[in-house]
């Protein structure tokens, strides 16, 4: 049996449709299993929250690989940036030790470092440390930022482009990118699974990056365009940034379309000097950003 967390997310998602494609048993930890649509029918269901390190323990019964995506950019009602990503990958390697778990693969951040200015990447290095210390043959997986058409990002931009003009983006927009497509990820994830009775991984962190290195603003400008929306692009300086959003935090709650936790991580650089070798050395070759939106090969900017 398989564990798969974050199996509603980007990744996640894709991940699960290629597991029952191929019928492997998968569990799915899940805070709600209506989210994860037909795919529901097709897995066993543990309910869970990352803030409720109890429900790994049912979660990881019988289970000998877990495939851990679930992770959080802005506190929940139930737990912080820090408890649900760090604190709770401490506690499910701590219950996958306990369940006799065999291999884990753990999804980070590149940039993942004590020392990040960030909670998200902070709260990562620390998980990173709670999976490399553990018992568990592990595999961590540190990607740049990963995108597909129509994503939570992509809407969120079209939705901002629909009703205004300009579209605002937090600070210079200058950190670099290295974008790689959900589905060419789902398919580094599945390489990573191949044959269960195999001995590890040949390696065991693997920095995932797509054929380009662009900027935010870049990046936001080639979103825009393939939601049939180019705008242009207003900075924001980000002490301005912080204090709206932390305002509209305040009010919102929750339900704030955007944080300072998530505007901040565009600021940092998520590079590596690897390119796409990690994810060649699975035989994935990802694709260009332009291809996968399908827009012609013009400049970004
Ligand atoms: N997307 C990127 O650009 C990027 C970049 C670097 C690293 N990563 C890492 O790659 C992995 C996959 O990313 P992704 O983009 O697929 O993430 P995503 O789309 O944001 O999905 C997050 C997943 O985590 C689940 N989750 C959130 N809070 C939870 C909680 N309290 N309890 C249980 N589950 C919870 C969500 O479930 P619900 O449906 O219940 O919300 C969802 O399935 C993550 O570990 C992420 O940190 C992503």
């Amino acid at each position: 049996m398989l564990l798969l967390t974050g199996a509603t997310g980007l990744v996640g998602s894709r991940v699960l449709r290629r597991l029952t494609a191929a019928r492997i048993p998968v569990r799915c930890l899940v805070r709600d299993p209506r989210r994860l649509g037909p795919e529901r029918v097709r897995v066993q269901i543990a309910l869970g929250d990352l803030a409720d390190p109890p429900s790994f323990r049912n979660a990881l019964r019988g289970v000998t690989t877990v495939v851990h995506l679930a992770a959080a950019i802005r506190d929940q009602p139930r737990g912080s940036i820090e408890e649900l990503n760090g604190i709770a990958t401490w506690r499910m390697v701590q219950a996958a030790e306990a369940a006799g778990v065999r291999r884990f693969v753990f999804f980070s951040a590149l940039g993942a470092s004590a020392h990040d200015r960030t909670r998200f990447l902070r709260a990562k290095a620390l998980a990173e440390e709670a999976v490399v210390a553990s018992d568990l043959e592990h595999v961590v997986v540190a990607p740049s930022i990963i995108y597909a058409p129509g994503d939570v990002f992509m809407t969120l931009l079209s939705r901002m482009a629909a009703i205004a003009p300009v579209v605002p983006v937090s600070g210079s927009g200058r950190a670099e990118y290295q974008p790689i497509w959900a589905d060419d990820v789902a398919d580094c994830v599945m390489a990573l699974l191949r044959d269960d009775a195999a001995p590890p991984p040949a390696r065991n962190r693997y920095e995932l990056g797509g054929p380009e290195t662009l900027t935010y603003t870049q990046i936001t400008e080639l979103l825009l365009r393939a939601a049939g929306r180019p705008r242009r692009l207003v900075h924001v300086p980000t002490p301005i940034v912080s204090r709206a959003l932390r305002a509209s935090e305040a009010i919102l709650k929750s339900k704030a379309p955007a944080t300072w936790d998530e505007a901040e991580l565009m600021e940092v650089s998520l590079l590596t000097a690897r390119g796409v070798a990690d994810a060649q050395l699975l035989g994935v070759e990802p694709s260009p950003m332009r291809a996968v939106l399908k827009l012609d090969d013009g400049p970004a900017c």
